[in-house]
Order: C-alpha cells, then sequence, then structure tokens
C-alpha cells in the first residue's frame, strides 16, 4: 500500500489484510523524502552541508518519525545525479557530483534503514533506476541516451554505494535509456543489480512505469509489458496494475515462469519477515509511541541544525554579514518574506502543518526581539509583473540601515514534473531588487529555491546572497541564525550555478577538449561560446565563510604510487579571519593521459574542519586505488599507470594547492 499513514489508518487497513487466506501483512510505502512532520532541508541542501553525519541524521529522525505513524517503507533516498537545474528533481537528490552523490547515497541509507526490525528504522528505496537525472534538456519524464562509460563512472555508483550500504529496495526510473524503458531494462536490472551486485532485496516499478512501456512504444499491451517487466526484474508493481491482472495468465501460457513470481515474491516477503511483520503485523502501530515521537521537539532542534548547515553564502561585499550592531532598522522586502508552505519544498508529507514553519520574518523577529525595528513589505509576487508594491518596498528600503530580500521561485516551482526552461529568478523579482537596491542602502539577497537559478544582475549588485534553497519547518530560524552571525555558513555548492541556460546541462568535471581556452582567454577557435564564459556564475565545490582560510604547506607521503598503494597528502589549514568556522577542504584529481580521456578535475575526497580563529591543523587525505580508477573502454574499474595531478582547495575552482603523483 501507499500513501496510507498514521497508526490509526494503518492498523485498519492491515486489519483487513490480515483476514485474508494467508495472513500475510501488508508493507505501508511512503515518500518521506525530506522528514515526516518535522520537515528538513531539501536533499538538495542538505547536501550542501558535505556533512554525512548530518544526512545520516536527518533521515535517521524522518525514519523515525514515519515508523511511529504505520510507515515500513520509503521511496527515498533518491540518488539521481543531476547536472541540468531544468529538471525539477534535482532537490531532491545530492547534485551533479558522483563522489559526492555516493556518500550520500550511503549516509541517508543507513540513516533511514538504522537496525532494520527496529521500530526506528524504515526500509529505504535507491531511485530511480537508471539515468533518470540525465533527462534530455531537462525535461521530466524525457529520454536518456547516453554511452555505457558515462553511465557506469557518473550515473550508476551512488545506487552501488546504496546497494554496498545495503539498501532493502530499488525504484525504476520513467525514463527510455538508450531507447529501452529502465522498468523493462534486463541490462540494468537482471544484469547488473541482480547479477553483478548481488543485490537481494527487491525493485519496484515508479508510478504506473509498466503500463507506460506501452505508451512508450515498446509493448503492444499492459500484458507483453507485465511480461516484459518481470522477466527485466521488476520484483513489484507500483499502479499499473499489470501484474494483478495478467500475470496468472502469463504463468498458465509458460510465458512466465513460477521461479520467477516466486523469486520476487520471496524477494518481498523476506523484508516482511526482516521487518517482524510476521511476528508482529502491528509492530509499528503504537498510538502511545506515534504521539511520543511525533511531538518529540529535540527534531526541531536537529531540523535546524541541519538547515543552519545547508545554506550556502555566496557573497558577501564589504562584510555586509554577519549584521553588525549598529544596524537598528531592517527592512524585509520580497514575495517570500511571510512564505510558509513553500519553505517545505516539494515532497512534504500532506497535509503540511504549516503553522509550525517558521518564516523569514518571524525567525528574524525570533532573533533580534525589540532590539531591532523590522518594516516589511512584499514588493511583488514571485510571477506575475505587477509593480504595484515597488514603491512601498522602496520607501521602507529608504528609511532601513540594511535591506534583506527574500526572493526566488515558490516551492511548487520544482520537484517532480516541475521542468523550467527558464530558470531566472521568476516574475519581476529582479526588477525589484534592481529598484530596491537604486536606494543605495545595503542589500542582502536570501535567495529561495529548489535549484540554481541564474542570478544575472542580482550576482554582480547584491551586497551579499545567501543561497537558502528549501529548508524546512525551521527555515526562518536557520537563516536569522546565519544572518545574525550566531552560526558562521560552511554549505558549499553540490552544483554549480549556471550563468545562462545555454551552458546547461553543466559540471565542473568536464574534458579538457582538443582547443580548451586557457588562462590567456583568447577564445577563438577554442571549445567556448562567443556570448558567454564556459566557467558557472558559482561553482561546484564554492561557499564563503565570515572568516577566511588559509591553505599551505602540502606534502606527499611519497611521490609514486602502486596501484595497490596508499598515498597520504596533508597540508595545512589556518583560520586567517575573525571568526571561529568551518570549512570544507576539497581534493581533486586529474589523470593526464589515459586509455580515456578523463576530466580535467574528480572530486576524490573532502574534510570538513571547524577551526577557532587563528588556529591552524594539519589535515590528511588518502590517495587509494578508488581515487584513481576508472571505467576504461571495455567497462572494466582500472588504474593506469602514468602521472595524476593532486589538486587542493576551497572550491572546484579555486585550487590553491597542487602537485603531482606517478603511479607505476
Ligand atoms: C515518483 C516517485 C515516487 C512515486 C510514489 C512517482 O511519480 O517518480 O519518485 O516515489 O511517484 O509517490
Amino acid at each position: 500500500m501507499l500513501n496510507v499513514k498514521g497508526v490509526k489508518d494503518t492498523r485498519q487497513v492491515q486489519s483487513i489484510a490480515l483476514q485474508s487466506r494467508l495472513k500475510i501483512p501488508l508493507l505501508f510505502g511512503l515518500d518521506v523524502i525530506h522528514g515526516y512532520k518535522t520537515v528538513f532541508p531539501i536533499p538538495l541542501a542538505e547536501a550542501a552541508s558535505w556533512d554525512m553525519e548530518l544526512l545520516e541524521q536527518s533521515a535517521h529522525i524522518a525514519a523515525k518519525e514515519a515508523a511511529a505513524a504505520g510507515i515500513h517503507w520509503t521511496f527515498a533516498p533518491m540518488v539521481d545525479i543531476a547536472r541540468d537545474p531544468r529538471w525539477g528533481r534535482i532537490m531532491e537528490g545530492a547534485g551533479e557530483d558522483t563522489y559526492l552523490g555516493s556518500l550520500a547515497a550511503r549516509a541517508r541509507v543507513k540513516g533511514f534503514q538504522g537496525t532494520l526490525g527496529s521500530t526506528d528504522a524504515v526500509l529505504a528505496c535507491a531511485k530511480h533506476f537508471a539515468g533518470y537525472g540525465a533527462a534530455t534538456a531537462g525535461r521530466d519524464y524525457y529520454a536518456v541516451d547516453m554511452s555505457n562509460q558515462m553511465l557506469w563512472e557518473t550515473y550508476l555508483p551512488p545506487f552501488k554505494a546504496a546497494v554496498d550500504a545495503g539498501v532493502a529496495t530499488f525504484m525504476n526510473s520513467f525514463n527510455t535509456l538508450n531507447g529501452i524503458p529502465a522498468t523493462g531494462n534486463v541490462y540494468l536490472q537482471r544484469d547488473i543489480l541482480k547479477g553483478k551486485w548481488g543485490f537481494k532485496g527487491f525493485t519496484v516499478s515508479d508510478w504506473g512505469s509498466i503500463g507506460e512501456m506501452v505508451t512508450h512504444g515498446y509493448a503492444e499491451n499492459d500484458t507483453i509489458a507485465a511480461l516484459r517487466a518481470i522477466t527485466a526484474g521488476s520484483d513489484m508493481d507500483m499502479e499499473s496494475r499489470a501484474y494483478l491482472k495478467t500475470l496468472g495468465t502469463l504463468v498458465k501460457q509458460k510465458k512466465v515462469s513460477m521461479a520467477l513470481v516466486d523469486d520476487a515474491v520471496k524477494r518481498i516477503l523476506y523484508l516482511k519477515y526482516k521487518l517482524g511483520l510476521f511476528d508482529d503485523p502491528y509492530k509499528f502501530s503504537d498510538e502511545k509511541r506515534e504521539k511520543q515521537v511525533l511531538n518529540d521537539t529535540s527534531h526541531k532542534l536537529i531540523a535546524r541544525f541541519c538547515a543552519e548547515r545547508s545554506i550556502v553564502l555566496l557573497k558577501n561585499e564589504r562584510n555586509t554579514l554577519p549584521i553588525q550592531s549598529t544596524v537598528k532598522t531592517i527592512a524585509l522586502i520580497g514575495p517570500l518574506i511571510d512564505a510558509r508552505a513553500d519553505l517545505d519544498g516539494s515532497w512534504a508529507v500532506q497535509p503540511v502543518d504549516t503553522a509550525a514553519i517558521v518564516t523569514f520574518v518571524q525567525g528574524l523577529k525570533n532573533r533580534y526581539g525589540n532590539h531591532v525595528k523590522f518594516l516589511t513589505a512584499k514588493g511583488c509576487d514571485v510571477t506575475g509583473a505587477s509593480m504595484a508594491g515597488f514603491d512601498e518596498a522602496v520607501n521602507i528600503a529608504k528609511q532601513a540601515d540594511l535591506v534583506l530580500m527574500a526572493i526566488g521561485e515558490s516551492g511548487s516551482m520544482s520537484g517532480e514534473a516541475k521542468s523550467r526552461s527558464d530558470i531566472h529568478v521568476p516574475g519581476v523579482q529582479e526588477q525589484l531588487f534592481a529598484k530596491v537596491k537604486a536606494t543605495g542602502k545595503p542589500v542582502v539577497a536570501v535567495i529561495m529555491a529548489g535549484r540554481p537559478l541564474i542570478l544575472d544582475s542580482i550576482a554582480d549588485k547584491a551586497d551579499a546572497i545567501l543561497y537558502a534553497w528549501w529548508l524546512g519547518s525551521e527555515s526562518g530560524n536557520a537563516i536569522a541564525s546565519v544572518l545574525s552571525g550566531n552560526y558562521n555558513p560552511a554549505g558549499k555548492l553540490p552544483v554549480s550555478i549556471p550563468r545562462n541556460v545555454g551552458q546547461l546541462p553543466f559540471t565542473y568535471a568536464q574534458l579538457n577538449t582538443g582547443r580548451p581556452v586557457m588562462e590567456d582567454q583568447n577564445t577563438t577557435y577554442k571549445s567556448a561560446y562567443i556570448d558567454v564564459a564556459n566557467s558557472p556564475q558559482y561553482a561546484f565545490g564554492y561557499g564563503l565563510s565570515y572568516t577566511t582560510f588559509a591553505y599551505s604547506d602540502l606534502k606527499l607521503s611519497r611521490s609514486f604510487m602502486s596501484a595497490t598503494d596508499t598515498l597520504k597528502v596533508s597540508f595545512t589549514l589556518t583560520n586567517t579571519g575573525d571568526y571561529a568556522g568551518e570549512e570544507i577542504a576539497q581534493l581533486y584529481i586529474r589523470d593526464r593521459v589515459a586509455s580515456v580521456a578523463r576530466p580535467i578535475k574528480e572530486l576524490k575526497g573532502f574534510i570538513k574542519k571547524k577551526l577557532e580563529r587563528g588556529e591552524s591543523e594539519t589535515l590528511t587525505f588518502a590517495i587509494t586505488k578508488e581515487s584513481l580508477s576508472f571505467y576504461n573502454s571495455q567497462l572494466n574499474w582500472v588504474v593506469e599507470p602514468g602521472e595524476f595531478d593532486i589538486m587542493i582547495g576551497s572550491a572546484s575552482d579555486k585550487i590553491l594547492l597542487r602537485d603531482k603523483i606517478f603511479v607505476k
């Protein structure tokens, strides 16, 4: 069953199942994507924390609340790599990078599943298998065409990481992969997932994706679609009802073997057994526990903690932030200043308790009380062309020492089926920003969105920019905590923010090409555009702090290694600024010459470290075979001898230390 929740309802439905001949208990599944009652930041935002313990903890709280409300199974984590922010579902994953995405997949699976069988764990589901994030031109459900090289190297590793972390279930994706719908794809499910990877759990189709094989033009009717899906390895049919209607006949006709059905059933029964449902079908149906867990106020504190750590400071001219004590009047402007449900973003479990969401204005008032005077004006709507509110906004800006603008897209503009061809800040918000900025007052743009938005003149003119995504229940408090300096921001972008739509899809891990644009910036007959730079507006891995960090003393334990060794790379990180703060130091590697051309850099490690003012510490990365391997043209995972660049920096475009190693 899906979309039945709460102890009362799940218990009632379970009791019906238990009147059936074999009394097999039902499994209740739900999209618990970023929280059940307590809403955590959207997954893309949380990935900006680069804090895997945090991701695990937030998934754990979500699981605990869901399990207390009768849920056994979440359709999460989504581990699709996404490099095109036109795709609305980019908000559900961990962004553009395979290494970061694989760690996030592992952390979330561990968080949801904890110890399976305990009453604070649910079955996790790695979705959508596979390639869904590469939908052509970012249009949801659209075709995916990619080389096997790209599939194995970029899109499959987070799924493999989920398998290695013990994920219980998988979900197919809606798309065709090189012409074959994923739901009927033998290569993906039989050969890779259940074959090579030895996955023992079960695979569920996506909503109606078995039936959609007919619409794709891949099966004549539901019977053939069911035949293709079960043969490919889809064990459970979500919402097509094709198995229900046709599998019996297919078995009688000997088109589907009983062994195949038994295998699918066994995988599902085993997980019901593992959860303990055969011992006690009502194990997750305790009203007292439901009440207690769903009212546990510590969950809000953890949600706030996560939200603070998900915020990325993109710009901070003349130390506009944190807000100084000399600031006495603040103008809060923008269509999202009082937003509530929007702050949860897509995939919050319905119905949302909007009263429990802390708005932007409330958060600031909670933090400053009567110490600061707040003036508020929306100025305009998120979409639409009306500028009728501009004068009021300009008027309050003139009376203020500082302006904080809450702008972006609305919560329903990203998520499933929310692809956008134009990912600028919508409506007349950019014009509103320009008018407010023209008052000469310092203006901080707080961007709320479920994807990277193109910021254009806001990027150039804002005094400071905070990327606040959708941060969930505690949004306002978390944003105020960062603006005030109570928490020093440390998030780094898990996905590049492009300059314009024409650059998409985009990743920092590009190939060099035969005609790279070198530092001389001469772009004639180079792999470049004539109307925009190759670089993004803000690069993967980028994010500022209120303090500054220096990187020095790169040391290699050796400069030669063999494919079986481990080599240590250490360096000194120093907090050179005025505040205690956390830095996320990043290790990138480039394989200079290989049998398949390699990207100019690939993330292979990172360390998040808190340092007090003036404090220094030596940090060490380990370079292993894994860090140097890639899939060759035979799809073997190999290390090839030769020269590798070792790069350490504060962002993919801020490499501060570099050296070379040689692999024998
Ligand atoms: C989505 C899945 C989701 C399912 C069940 C589908 O439309 O693609 O991600 O888990 O619905 O709600």
